[in-house]
């Protein structure tokens, strides 16, 4: 049992960011009084299972939440690769691929099927180790399906990658601001890969030169040793303290990635920078592929399309609520449900998969300041172009606060908030009815108690379910 930890995230004191919040939800206020009404009679008439009415200002709402057909991923001018199709399929390989990971760490990687080897092994850990294509790009593998074993346990939620290539500004946190430099976030993590950019850039020459030199050119000799010092396996990553029960944050020597001391450091700058170059350019491939991956069409958009029978009544009812009294679209807002900012909704973290919670976590706060301070960031050398994703100042209301989940496919998800913590979306809503917890978070909560009934929390659950489509293509399922 190990102890209780706070959170991944490296604070880094940058005075900086943020942003504009959503259109307010509709209020009642606002609502056709004539359908309104209908509604009140039409509940007056059936306790248990009125007749769902919606109002125009409610169908128009619901209307701008499904688009025909969804619209693909906003273009990325950051990654001139990202609808490459020669650069999605080497991205599709790579993220399926567990030979650029180091060894595995914490003594629950026991061997079986919740862990991705045993404690010592190296070479077990693909990007799709904890995005499983079974599993909507999410995690049902760890233990109790709440947050992730790689080489050690991670403190926050493997969120789903389905309609990823719409967020801009990524992670939980914000701290990463484009697809292509996020993967250096669990390859260089001590719980996740564990390992580094020295190797796998050395891995990419042995197992992909051919296609990486046509896509991307020429590739530097990384297999030549007078060159570049060969890292191996079980060297590359952070050799912590306590190898069974890894910390977070590295705290002990490390070797392939800048500040190792050791191999990296030892390289001219010019070769730091081919060695990095080699890794984004692996993470525009596998931006490409991710920019593929999609929740699809789902019975609400039928339904609203005028496909009167393409959702259950309680799923009608749930959507009227979901755009007005329960004003969920005020921040699960577009047609993918998220306005893509980040709010604080008064989560007081629990303890999950029996001894981790991520108490202390300032969210975007931290977040959007480590994507602000990061070198291979949207405005750095390694970017194609910059498109001002990145927010100028730091606004009070990002402590404690996380990113809007995306809804479509949401019922399949294993867990859900940013801990892993409630297990049900009949939990989430309840959670949102209740106006969030009442202190335990950072911050100040924007959420406020809704009066539901618990037939309307049940008919939110149903719209909620209304939203799964078909997910990922059965090509982009597998390597
Ligand atoms: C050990 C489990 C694990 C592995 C391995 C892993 N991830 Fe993740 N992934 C997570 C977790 C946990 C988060 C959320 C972390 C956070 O927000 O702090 C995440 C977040 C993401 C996100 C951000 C999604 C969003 O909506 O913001 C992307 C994209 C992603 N991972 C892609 C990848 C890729 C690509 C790889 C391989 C290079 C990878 N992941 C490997 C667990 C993992
Ligand atoms: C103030 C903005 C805001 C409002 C209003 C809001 N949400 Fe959310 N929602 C969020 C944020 C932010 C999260 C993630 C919070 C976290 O993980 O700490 C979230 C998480 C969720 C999740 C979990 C998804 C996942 O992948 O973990 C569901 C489901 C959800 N909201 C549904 C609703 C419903 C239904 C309503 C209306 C009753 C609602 N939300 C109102 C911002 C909001």
């Amino acid at each position: 049992m190990r102890a209780v930890l706070r959170c991944l995230g490296v604070a880094m004191a940058i005075g900086v960011v943020c942003c504009a919040l959503s259109p307010p939800a509709l209020t009642s206020a606002f609502a056709d009084a004539s359908a309104a009404n209908a509604r009140s009679a039409a509940g007056a008439a059936s306790q248990t299972d009125p007749a769902p009415v919606l109002t125009s200002q409610e169908r128009a709402v619901l209307l701008a939440l499904s688009p025909m057909p969804l619209p693909p991923p906003p273009p990325d001018p950051a990654n001139r690769f990202a609808d490459s199709p020669p650069a999605a399929a080497l991205g599709q390989r790579l993220f399926y691929d567990p030979s650029f990971a180091g060894p595995l760490l914490d003594s629950d990687n026991n061997g079986g099927p919740q862990s991705l080897g045993s404690t010592g092994q190296a070479g077990r850990v693909a990007c799709a180790g904890c995005h499983l294509p079974t599993g909507g790009f999410s995690d049902t593998r760890s233990f109790q399906r709440q947050i992730s074993l790689g080489a050690g346990w991670g403190r926050r939620r493997a969120p789903s990658l389905l309609d990823v290539g719409q967020a801009k500004l990524l992670m939980w946190d914000g701290r990463r601001d484009a697809l292509y430099n996020q993967i250096f976030g669990p390859l260089e993590s001590v719980v996740e890969m564990n390992s580094s950019r020295l190797y796998m850039a050395e891995q990419i020459r042995r197992k992909y030169a051919g296609d990486y030199r046509a896509i991307f050119g020429p590739i530097p000799p990384l297999d030549d040793p007078t060159q570049f010092p060969q890292l191996r396996a079980d060297r590359t990553g952070c050799q912590p303290k306590n190898r069974s029960d890894p910390q977070p944050l590295c705290n002990g020597p490390f070797h392939g990635m800048p500040g190792d001391h050791a191999e990296f450091d030892g390289l001219s700058p010019d070769k730091q920078r081919a060695v990095t170059a080699v890794v984004v350019n692996a993470g525009k491939a596998i931006a490409a592929f991710e920019r593929l991956l999609r929740c699809g069409p789902a019975p609400f958009d039928a339904w609203i399309h005028g496909d009167a029978a393409a959702v259950s009544q309680p799923a009608q009812r749930g959507a009227a609520l979901f755009v007005d009294k329960a004003g969920c679209v005020g921040c699960h807002s577009g047609p993918f449900l998220s306005d893509q900012q980040f709010h604080n909704v008064g989560l007081k973290p629990q303890i999950v998969q029996q001894a981790f919670k991520d108490s202390g976590d300032r969210g975007a706060a931290a977040g959007l300041a480590d994507a602000r301070a990061d070198p291979l960031n949207t405005l750095g050398r390694f970017s194609d172009g910059s498109d001002g994703r990145l927010p100028s100042a730091i606004a009070p209301a990002m402590e404690g606060a996380f990113r809007t989940p995306t809804l479509r496919c949401v019922s399949t998800r294993p867990a859900f908030m940013h801990t892993g913590q409630l297990r049900t979306l009949a939990a989430v809503t309840s959670f949102f009815d209740r106006g969030g917890d009442s202190s335990g978070y950072p911050g100040r909560s924007e959420i406020h108690p809704l009066g539901l009934s618990e037939r309307e929390e049940s008919d939110l659950v149903a719209f909620l379910q209304s939203l799964d489509g078909p997910g990922a293509e059965a090509i982009y399922r597998a390597p």
